[in-house]
Protein backbone atom coordinates (compact mmCIF):
# COMPACT_ATOMS: atom_id res chain seq x y z
CA UNK A 1 0.00 0.00 0.00
CA UNK A 2 1.58 3.60 -0.93
CA UNK A 3 1.18 6.18 1.89
CA UNK A 4 -1.15 8.92 1.01
CA UNK A 5 1.03 12.22 0.38
CA UNK A 6 1.14 15.21 2.60
CA UNK A 7 0.38 18.34 0.91
CA UNK A 8 2.84 21.69 2.01
CA UNK A 9 -0.01 24.22 3.14
CA UNK A 10 0.64 27.51 1.87
CA UNK A 11 1.81 30.19 4.51
CA UNK A 12 3.14 33.93 3.66
CA UNK A 13 6.44 32.77 5.32
CA UNK A 14 7.33 30.02 2.64
CA UNK A 15 8.19 33.39 0.59
CA UNK A 16 11.65 34.57 1.89
CA UNK A 17 12.94 38.08 -0.10
CA UNK A 18 16.38 38.19 -1.20
CA UNK A 19 17.96 41.50 0.94
CA UNK A 20 18.21 43.68 -1.84
CA UNK A 21 15.76 42.35 -3.87
CA UNK A 22 13.69 45.29 -4.54
CA UNK A 23 17.27 47.15 -5.89
CA UNK A 24 17.54 44.11 -7.94
CA UNK A 25 14.31 43.70 -9.83
CA UNK A 26 14.78 48.12 -10.28
CA UNK A 27 18.02 46.73 -12.49
CA UNK A 28 15.96 44.06 -14.10
CA UNK A 29 13.39 46.30 -14.71
CA UNK A 30 15.29 49.08 -16.38
CA UNK A 31 17.38 46.93 -18.37
CA UNK A 32 14.59 45.15 -20.16
CA UNK A 33 12.98 48.61 -20.81
CA UNK A 34 16.11 49.43 -22.73
CA UNK A 35 16.15 46.39 -24.69
CA UNK A 36 12.68 47.23 -25.10
CA UNK A 37 13.12 50.61 -26.48
CA UNK A 38 15.78 49.40 -29.15
CA UNK A 39 12.74 47.24 -30.21
CA UNK A 40 10.53 49.64 -30.45
CA UNK A 41 12.52 51.96 -32.61
CA UNK A 42 13.72 49.39 -34.94
CA UNK A 43 9.82 48.44 -35.74
CA UNK A 44 8.58 52.28 -35.15
CA UNK A 45 6.23 50.17 -32.78
CA UNK A 46 5.72 49.26 -29.15
CA UNK A 47 5.84 45.63 -28.64
CA UNK A 48 5.97 43.32 -25.50
CA UNK A 49 9.60 43.50 -23.80
CA UNK A 50 9.21 39.62 -23.58
CA UNK A 51 7.07 37.12 -25.87
CA UNK A 52 6.86 39.32 -28.27
CA UNK A 53 5.68 38.01 -31.40
CA UNK A 54 2.31 35.60 -31.46
CA UNK A 55 1.50 32.85 -33.35
CA UNK A 56 -2.64 32.40 -32.69
CA UNK A 57 -4.91 34.00 -30.75
CA UNK A 58 -8.30 32.10 -29.55
CA UNK A 59 -11.70 32.00 -28.07
CA UNK A 60 -11.76 28.60 -25.83
CA UNK A 61 -13.38 27.56 -22.43
CA UNK A 62 -11.62 26.24 -19.46
CA UNK A 63 -13.53 23.26 -18.15
CA UNK A 64 -12.99 22.15 -14.72
CA UNK A 65 -13.06 18.96 -13.64
CA UNK A 66 -15.98 17.59 -11.32
CA UNK A 67 -15.27 15.34 -8.13
CA UNK A 68 -11.32 16.18 -7.82
CA UNK A 69 -9.73 15.00 -4.80
CA UNK A 70 -9.87 17.74 -1.76
CA UNK A 71 -6.20 18.85 -2.56
CA UNK A 72 -6.83 19.58 -6.31
CA UNK A 73 -10.04 21.21 -5.76
CA UNK A 74 -8.98 24.66 -4.53
CA UNK A 75 -9.24 27.95 -5.96
CA UNK A 76 -10.07 28.45 -9.34
CA UNK A 77 -10.98 24.67 -9.19
CA UNK A 78 -12.88 24.30 -6.63
CA UNK A 79 -16.12 23.78 -8.29
CA UNK A 80 -16.81 22.49 -11.94
CA UNK A 81 -17.25 25.07 -13.82
CA UNK A 82 -16.09 26.27 -17.34
CA UNK A 83 -14.61 29.67 -17.65
CA UNK A 84 -14.37 31.40 -21.47
CA UNK A 85 -10.38 31.92 -22.02
CA UNK A 86 -8.35 34.24 -24.18
CA UNK A 87 -5.39 32.51 -25.71
CA UNK A 88 -2.68 33.96 -27.04
CA UNK A 89 0.99 31.78 -28.44
CA UNK A 90 3.77 33.31 -28.93
CA UNK A 91 7.71 32.92 -28.86
CA UNK A 92 10.18 34.12 -25.91
CA UNK A 93 12.23 36.93 -27.39
CA UNK A 94 11.03 40.68 -26.90
CA UNK A 95 11.67 40.98 -31.10
CA UNK A 96 9.82 39.72 -34.41
CA UNK A 97 12.02 36.69 -34.78
CA UNK A 98 11.81 34.46 -37.81
CA UNK A 99 9.95 31.17 -36.37
CA UNK A 100 13.30 29.77 -37.72
CA UNK A 101 14.95 30.27 -34.90
CA UNK A 102 14.93 27.89 -32.12
CA UNK A 103 13.87 29.78 -28.92
CA UNK A 104 11.43 29.28 -25.85
CA UNK A 105 7.85 29.21 -27.02
CA UNK A 106 4.50 30.01 -24.58
CA UNK A 107 0.92 29.80 -24.00
CA UNK A 108 -0.86 32.96 -22.12
CA UNK A 109 -4.17 31.53 -21.21
CA UNK A 110 -6.58 34.47 -19.56
CA UNK A 111 -9.49 33.13 -17.84
CA UNK A 112 -12.41 35.09 -17.78
CA UNK A 113 -14.53 35.80 -14.79
CA UNK A 114 -13.20 33.81 -12.38
CA UNK A 115 -14.63 34.44 -8.75
CA UNK A 116 -12.88 35.14 -5.19
CA UNK A 117 -10.63 37.77 -3.52
CA UNK A 118 -7.97 38.95 -5.97
CA UNK A 119 -3.95 38.85 -5.32
CA UNK A 120 -3.93 42.48 -5.79
CA UNK A 121 -6.64 45.12 -5.97
CA UNK A 122 -7.16 45.52 -9.65
CA UNK A 123 -11.06 45.42 -10.07
CA UNK A 124 -10.45 43.02 -12.61
CA UNK A 125 -12.06 39.17 -12.80
CA UNK A 126 -9.06 37.73 -14.64
CA UNK A 127 -6.98 34.64 -14.21
CA UNK A 128 -3.99 34.31 -16.47
CA UNK A 129 -1.96 31.40 -16.40
CA UNK A 130 1.53 32.37 -18.21
CA UNK A 131 3.25 29.08 -19.44
CA UNK A 132 6.46 28.17 -21.64
CA UNK A 133 7.78 25.03 -23.28
CA UNK A 134 10.29 24.12 -20.78
CA UNK A 135 9.71 23.24 -16.95
CA UNK A 136 12.13 24.95 -15.10
CA UNK A 137 13.66 28.45 -15.12
CA UNK A 138 17.34 27.82 -15.22
CA UNK A 139 18.45 31.70 -13.68
CA UNK A 140 15.74 30.58 -10.79
CA UNK A 141 16.13 33.52 -8.59
CA UNK A 142 15.95 37.43 -9.71
CA UNK A 143 19.76 37.47 -8.26
CA UNK A 144 20.62 35.06 -11.31
CA UNK A 145 18.00 36.32 -13.42
CA UNK A 146 19.83 39.87 -13.14
CA UNK A 147 23.26 38.12 -14.81
CA UNK A 148 20.83 37.30 -18.05
CA UNK A 149 20.14 40.64 -19.07
CA UNK A 150 23.48 40.76 -20.30
CA UNK A 151 22.58 38.04 -22.74
CA UNK A 152 19.21 39.28 -23.13
CA UNK A 153 20.32 42.92 -23.95
CA UNK A 154 22.69 42.11 -26.80
CA UNK A 155 19.84 39.78 -28.53
CA UNK A 156 18.04 43.16 -30.14
CA UNK A 157 21.38 43.62 -31.82
CA UNK A 158 22.04 40.25 -33.58
CA UNK A 159 21.05 38.67 -36.37
CA UNK A 160 18.33 35.87 -37.10
CA UNK A 161 21.40 33.94 -38.42
CA UNK A 162 23.38 34.72 -35.41
CA UNK A 163 20.73 33.53 -33.30
CA UNK A 164 19.86 30.26 -34.92
CA UNK A 165 23.69 30.07 -34.70
CA UNK A 166 24.03 30.66 -30.71
CA UNK A 167 21.04 27.69 -30.56
CA UNK A 168 22.22 24.90 -32.67
CA UNK A 169 26.17 25.79 -30.62
CA UNK A 170 23.73 25.57 -27.06
CA UNK A 171 22.33 22.22 -28.06
CA UNK A 172 25.57 20.69 -29.33
CA UNK A 173 26.83 21.64 -25.95
CA UNK A 174 23.79 20.01 -24.12
CA UNK A 175 23.96 17.04 -25.41
CA UNK A 176 27.78 16.66 -24.60
CA UNK A 177 27.15 17.64 -21.41
CA UNK A 178 24.59 15.45 -20.72
CA UNK A 179 26.05 12.40 -22.70
CA UNK A 180 28.50 12.71 -19.90
CA UNK A 181 25.87 13.19 -16.69
CA UNK A 182 27.07 16.80 -16.19
CA UNK A 183 25.07 19.48 -15.26
CA UNK A 184 24.07 22.33 -17.89
CA UNK A 185 24.86 25.99 -17.16
CA UNK A 186 22.04 27.91 -17.03
CA UNK A 187 22.74 29.65 -20.39
CA UNK A 188 23.30 26.77 -22.31
CA UNK A 189 19.97 25.40 -20.65
CA UNK A 190 18.00 28.22 -21.87
CA UNK A 191 19.03 28.66 -25.48
CA UNK A 192 19.12 24.95 -26.27
CA UNK A 193 15.55 25.24 -27.60
CA UNK A 194 14.11 22.73 -30.05
CA UNK A 195 11.93 23.74 -32.91
CA UNK A 196 9.32 21.53 -32.87
CA UNK A 197 5.19 22.54 -33.83
CA UNK A 198 3.82 24.62 -31.38
CA UNK A 199 0.55 22.31 -30.98
CA UNK A 200 2.13 19.60 -29.41
CA UNK A 201 4.20 21.08 -26.79
CA UNK A 202 4.33 20.66 -22.77
CA UNK A 203 3.54 24.26 -21.37
CA UNK A 204 4.94 25.07 -17.50
CA UNK A 205 4.45 28.21 -15.35
CA UNK A 206 8.49 26.98 -13.96
CA UNK A 207 7.50 28.81 -11.20
CA UNK A 208 5.53 27.85 -8.14
CA UNK A 209 2.01 29.39 -7.21
CA UNK A 210 -0.25 29.70 -4.06
CA UNK A 211 -3.16 26.75 -4.82
CA UNK A 212 -5.63 27.17 -2.10
CA UNK A 213 -4.96 25.95 0.69
CA UNK A 214 -1.39 24.45 -0.79
CA UNK A 215 1.15 25.37 -3.52
CA UNK A 216 1.60 24.06 -6.94
CA UNK A 217 3.30 24.49 -10.45
CA UNK A 218 0.53 24.70 -13.35
CA UNK A 219 0.93 22.86 -16.74
CA UNK A 220 -0.90 22.43 -19.94
CA UNK A 221 -0.28 19.18 -21.93
CA UNK A 222 -1.81 17.89 -25.29
CA UNK A 223 -4.82 15.81 -24.28
CA UNK A 224 -6.83 15.50 -28.13
CA UNK A 225 -4.99 13.08 -30.14
CA UNK A 226 -4.86 15.20 -32.95
CA UNK A 227 -2.19 17.63 -31.01
CA UNK A 228 -0.48 14.63 -28.85
CA UNK A 229 0.43 13.24 -32.67
CA UNK A 230 2.20 17.10 -33.08
CA UNK A 231 4.48 16.87 -30.04
CA UNK A 232 8.16 16.79 -31.51
CA UNK A 233 7.22 17.28 -35.18
CA UNK A 234 10.30 19.78 -36.52
CA UNK A 235 8.57 22.70 -38.28
CA UNK A 236 9.95 22.17 -41.69
CA UNK A 237 13.07 24.53 -42.28
CA UNK A 238 10.88 25.59 -46.07
CA UNK A 239 8.09 26.96 -43.83
CA UNK A 240 9.81 30.50 -43.74
CA UNK A 241 9.43 33.21 -40.95
CA UNK A 242 5.75 32.48 -39.79
CA UNK A 243 5.86 28.81 -40.16
CA UNK A 244 4.28 28.76 -36.40
CA UNK A 245 1.27 31.40 -37.36
CA UNK A 246 0.83 29.47 -40.57
CA UNK A 247 0.85 26.03 -38.26
CA UNK A 248 -1.51 27.56 -35.98
CA UNK A 249 -3.98 29.15 -38.62
CA UNK A 250 -4.30 25.61 -40.59
CA UNK A 251 -4.98 23.71 -37.47
CA UNK A 252 -7.94 25.27 -36.22
CA UNK A 253 -9.02 26.31 -39.52
CA UNK A 254 -11.04 22.81 -39.32
CA UNK A 255 -9.78 21.21 -36.23
CA UNK A 256 -10.62 21.74 -32.38
CA UNK A 257 -7.93 20.52 -29.52
CA UNK A 258 -7.53 19.94 -26.05
CA UNK A 259 -5.15 20.20 -23.87
CA UNK A 260 -5.10 18.99 -19.94
CA UNK A 261 -4.45 21.70 -17.35
CA UNK A 262 -2.57 19.88 -14.40
CA UNK A 263 -1.39 21.07 -11.09
CA UNK A 264 1.96 19.39 -9.36
CA UNK A 265 1.46 19.92 -5.54
CA UNK A 266 4.23 20.65 -3.14
CA UNK A 267 5.11 17.94 -1.02
CA UNK A 268 8.55 19.01 0.20
CA UNK A 269 9.39 22.41 0.60
CA UNK A 270 13.36 21.81 0.52
CA UNK A 271 13.19 19.64 -2.66
CA UNK A 272 10.44 21.53 -4.52
CA UNK A 273 11.38 24.84 -3.32
CA UNK A 274 9.66 28.54 -4.50
CA UNK A 275 12.25 31.20 -3.89
CA UNK A 276 14.59 28.78 -6.75
CA UNK A 277 12.45 28.22 -10.38
CA UNK A 278 15.72 26.29 -11.45
CA UNK A 279 15.21 23.43 -9.46
CA UNK A 280 12.69 20.58 -11.32
CA UNK A 281 10.02 19.49 -8.93
CA UNK A 282 10.30 15.44 -8.75
CA UNK A 283 7.14 13.97 -10.52
CA UNK A 284 7.67 10.77 -7.79
CA UNK A 285 7.30 13.19 -5.26
CA UNK A 286 4.47 14.66 -6.84
CA UNK A 287 2.63 14.27 -10.40
CA UNK A 288 1.70 16.48 -12.29
CA UNK A 289 -2.63 15.74 -11.77
CA UNK A 290 -5.35 17.23 -13.95
CA UNK A 291 -7.81 19.11 -13.12
CA UNK A 292 -8.92 20.79 -15.95
CA UNK A 293 -9.88 21.10 -19.68
CA UNK A 294 -8.46 23.68 -21.86
CA UNK A 295 -11.38 23.31 -25.22
CA UNK A 296 -9.96 25.32 -28.31
CA UNK A 297 -12.61 24.87 -31.57
CA UNK A 298 -11.75 25.24 -34.35
CA UNK A 299 -11.75 29.21 -35.80
CA UNK A 300 -9.95 31.83 -37.77
CA UNK A 301 -6.89 31.92 -35.15
CA UNK A 302 -5.15 34.81 -36.32
CA UNK A 303 -7.43 37.72 -37.66
CA UNK A 304 -6.35 41.10 -38.21
CA UNK A 305 -8.47 42.30 -35.60
CA UNK A 306 -7.58 39.45 -32.98
CA UNK A 307 -3.58 39.93 -33.54
CA UNK A 308 -4.32 44.04 -32.95
CA UNK A 309 -6.44 43.20 -29.59
CA UNK A 310 -4.06 40.43 -28.43
CA UNK A 311 -0.94 42.29 -29.33
CA UNK A 312 -1.73 45.77 -28.99
CA UNK A 313 -4.20 46.03 -26.58
CA UNK A 314 -4.61 42.65 -24.33
CA UNK A 315 -1.60 42.33 -21.66
CA UNK A 316 -0.86 39.20 -19.85
CA UNK A 317 0.80 39.02 -16.13
CA UNK A 318 0.82 36.33 -13.60
CA UNK A 319 -0.33 38.99 -11.11
CA UNK A 320 -4.06 39.37 -12.85
CA UNK A 321 -4.59 36.58 -10.65
CA UNK A 322 -6.81 35.41 -7.53
CA UNK A 323 -5.39 35.53 -4.13
CA UNK A 324 -5.95 31.93 -4.00
CA UNK A 325 -3.39 31.87 -6.82
CA UNK A 326 -0.75 34.31 -5.66
CA UNK A 327 2.58 33.80 -7.70
CA UNK A 328 5.21 33.35 -5.56
CA UNK A 329 8.66 33.12 -5.09
CA UNK A 330 11.22 36.29 -6.63
CA UNK A 331 10.92 35.49 -9.90
CA UNK A 332 7.05 35.94 -9.89
CA UNK A 333 7.96 38.97 -7.45
CA UNK A 334 10.02 40.11 -10.21
CA UNK A 335 7.03 39.65 -12.43
CA UNK A 336 5.00 42.10 -10.71
CA UNK A 337 6.91 45.31 -11.79
CA UNK A 338 7.70 44.05 -14.83
CA UNK A 339 4.83 43.11 -16.81
CA UNK A 340 3.02 46.86 -15.91
CA UNK A 341 6.31 48.60 -16.83
CA UNK A 342 6.43 46.69 -20.69
CA UNK A 343 3.08 47.18 -20.99
CA UNK A 344 2.63 50.71 -20.31
CA UNK A 345 5.68 51.49 -22.90
CA UNK A 346 3.86 50.03 -25.60
CA UNK A 347 0.69 50.92 -25.01
CA UNK A 348 1.93 54.71 -24.62
CA UNK A 349 3.74 54.45 -27.47
CA UNK A 350 1.19 52.80 -29.84
CA UNK A 351 -1.55 55.27 -28.37
CA UNK A 352 -3.80 52.51 -27.58
CA UNK A 353 -5.81 52.20 -24.51
CA UNK A 354 -5.11 48.64 -22.29
CA UNK A 355 -8.21 47.11 -21.51
CA UNK A 356 -8.88 43.82 -19.01
CA UNK A 357 -12.01 42.08 -20.53
CA UNK A 358 -14.98 41.55 -18.61
CA UNK A 359 -16.50 38.79 -21.33
CA UNK A 360 -15.46 37.49 -24.04
CA UNK A 361 -17.31 39.32 -26.55
CA UNK A 362 -14.82 41.88 -26.17
CA UNK A 363 -12.44 39.64 -28.79
CA UNK A 364 -13.15 40.54 -32.06
CA UNK A 365 -13.72 37.60 -34.50
C1 LIG B 1 8.43 31.85 -14.49
C2 LIG B 1 8.97 32.26 -15.56
C3 LIG B 1 8.26 32.99 -16.67
C4 LIG B 1 7.28 32.53 -17.52
C5 LIG B 1 6.64 31.15 -17.54
C6 LIG B 1 6.95 33.64 -18.41
C7 LIG B 1 6.03 33.58 -19.43
C8 LIG B 1 5.63 34.63 -20.22
C9 LIG B 1 4.66 34.56 -21.29
C10 LIG B 1 3.93 33.29 -21.75
C11 LIG B 1 4.52 35.81 -21.81
C12 LIG B 1 3.61 36.22 -22.97
C13 LIG B 1 2.31 36.74 -22.46
C14 LIG B 1 1.44 37.18 -23.61
O1 LIG B 1 1.11 36.35 -24.50
O2 LIG B 1 1.05 38.36 -23.60
C15 LIG B 1 5.40 36.69 -21.08
C16 LIG B 1 5.53 38.05 -21.29
C17 LIG B 1 6.39 38.84 -20.60
N1 LIG B 1 7.32 38.42 -19.66
FE1 LIG B 1 7.48 36.61 -18.83
N2 LIG B 1 7.69 34.73 -18.07
C18 LIG B 1 8.52 34.37 -17.02
C19 LIG B 1 9.42 35.17 -16.36
C20 LIG B 1 9.58 36.50 -16.59
C21 LIG B 1 10.46 37.35 -15.85
C22 LIG B 1 11.35 36.91 -14.69
C23 LIG B 1 10.33 38.59 -16.37
C24 LIG B 1 11.00 39.86 -15.97
C25 LIG B 1 11.41 40.15 -14.77
C26 LIG B 1 9.36 38.53 -17.45
C27 LIG B 1 8.94 39.57 -18.22
C28 LIG B 1 7.97 39.54 -19.19
C29 LIG B 1 7.45 40.71 -19.86
C30 LIG B 1 7.90 42.15 -19.62
C31 LIG B 1 6.44 40.29 -20.75
C32 LIG B 1 5.59 41.16 -21.68
C33 LIG B 1 4.47 41.82 -20.88
C34 LIG B 1 3.59 42.78 -21.70
O3 LIG B 1 4.11 43.74 -22.33
O4 LIG B 1 2.34 42.60 -21.70
N3 LIG B 1 8.91 37.24 -17.55
N4 LIG B 1 6.06 35.94 -20.12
Amino acid sequence: MTTPRTYVRYRPDLEQPLPDEEELIRQVVEAMGKANRQVADKHRHGLRDAHAKSHGVLAGELRVHSRLPAHLAQGLFTEPAAYPVIVRFSSAPGDLRSDQVPVQRGIAVKVIGAPGPRALDDGHTTQDLLLVNHPTLPFGNIAEYAKLQDLLEKQPRQSDRQLQLTGLAARAAAKALTRVGRPLPPAVETLAAANHHILGETFYSMAALRYGDHVAKISAAPRSANVRALTGRPVEKKAGESALRDLVVDFFAHDSAEYDIRAQLCTDIDRMPVEDASVLWPEELSPHEAVAVLHLPAQDAYSDARRRYADDVLSFSPWHALEAHRPLGSIMRSRRAAYPSSSDFRHRLNGVDPQEPASITELPA
